[in-house]
């Protein structure tokens, strides 16, 4: 007798597509060359992982987090007010905490169309309806953005820079887009790189935080700490959206080892320079190497590279990737139109770029 099945979720939720991860294993090869997830191959700080191995000892207590530690770390090293910060498991779910308090039924959040490609599901799962912008050949367009703003629109969302392209919008094109919005529009920054960004005319979001009241940053320690597996996010924004946010989220939001290893962390900045050297070297060298193969490369202000791929017989993207997976480098592949001919490479360390800056170069040539 078959089973009645009389509960429903909500309406929408079971079209979400999956996020896709990056792969991690290859048949064949004990430890391969992954570049295909944003992480940061130095790892955390030696200090914030002793910390964080230390604060296993209490694993089996709920944390009564001091996050106000943690906050004045932050405060004191991004000059920021200590009571505008509100944390959680990664800015994954601090960007779906926020677009679910401020979206819903009947509300649009507007998010550029090739931009981070969790943006139109939090949306959904907010029950609200995601609006993607046209951009120009990957980059935001900030008019295009504007054009979509209706009485319905309630977020506008962007990653600065953005992941899967590594572009990134100019203090001036922000604040453009900042302008144009109407005042009961919330500006979502998501900041998951910004630590990578040496552009001289990027501007940190939190300076707009600080001039307005309709503007929220997301951070991570996931990708310049190197702190992706432990999950801490953080969030800076009004005062009066951070009290919201910390009602709405879960009762303990951050375990115990990511609370110890983010303080340590901080304040080791002589690691975060280390990070920060590496990235700057290897996405030099990958972009100016594949542009030498005759290879697009887009101008990436994190790290990791977006490139694009001739087509043809024998050189599509998908060839690229089987020909490195083959020799055990797994870059990262979309199964999505504006990038079917596209691979990204997060770097990785320096033998692991070399090896693949060598493969890159036979598949072209071969
Ligand atoms: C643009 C962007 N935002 C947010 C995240 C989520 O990061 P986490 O949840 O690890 O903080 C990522 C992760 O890759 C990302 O690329």
């Amino acid at each position: 007798m078959g089973i009645k099945v009389t509960i429903s979720a909500k309406t929408g939720l079971a079209d979400i597509d999956y996020y896709m991860v990056g792969i991690s294993q290859l048949p064949g090869f004990d430890q391969p060359i992954k570049l295909s997830s944003n992480e940061s191959v130095l790892g955390m700080s030696s200090a914030a992982q002793k910390a964080a191995s230390a604060a296993i000892g209490s694993a089996h207590l709920y944390l009564e987090v001091d996050t106000e530690k943690l906050a004045n770390v932050l405060s004191t090293r991004y000059s920021l007010s200590s009571d505008s910060i509100a944390f959680g498991p990664g800015s994954d779910e601090l960007l779906q905490r926020i677009v679910n308090a401020f979206s819903g039924p009947g509300r649009e959040l507007i998010h550029s169309k090739n931009a981070y490609m969790q943006f139109p599901i939090y949306a959904k799962v907010a029950g609200s309806t995601p609006i993607a912008a046209d951009d120009n050949d990957l980059r935001y367009d900030v008019d295009s953005i504007l054009s979509q703003i209706t009485d319905k629109t309630r977020i506008v969302l962007i990653a600065n820079p953005d992941n899967p392209s590594g572009t990134y919008l100019s203090s001036v094109d922000v604040r453009r887009l900042h302008m144009g919005l109407p005042a009961n529009v919330l500006l979502i920054v998501d900041a998951a790189y910004e630590e990578f960004a040496d552009a001289s005319d990027y501007e940190s979001g939190t300076q707009l935080v600080h001039e307005f009241d309709n503007v929220i940053v997301t951070r991570t320690f996931s990708k310049v700490y190197g702190m992706a597996g432990l999950r801490l996010g953080w969030c800076y924004g009004p005062s009066w959206v951070i009290d919201l946010l910390e009602r709405i989220g879960p009762s303990f939001p951050i375990n115990c080892a990511a609370f110890a290893a983010g303080i340590e962390a901080v304040k080791d900045q002589q690691h975060v320079k280390k990070v920060l050297a590496h990235n700057c070297r290897w996405i030099d060298e990958m972009t100016t190497q594949f542009r030498g193969l005759g290879l697009k490369v887009y101008p990436s202000q994190t790290n990791f590279i977006l490139v694009e791929f001739p087509g043809g017989e024998g050189k599509t993207a998908d060839d690229a990737n089987s020909f490195l997976n083959q020799n055990g480098v797994i870059p990262r592949q979309f199964m999505v139109d504006d990038f079917r001919n596209k691979l990204r490479f997060t770097v990785g360390d320096d033998a692991g770029m070399q090896k693949t800056i060598e493969l890159m170069t036979q598949f072209i040539n071969r």
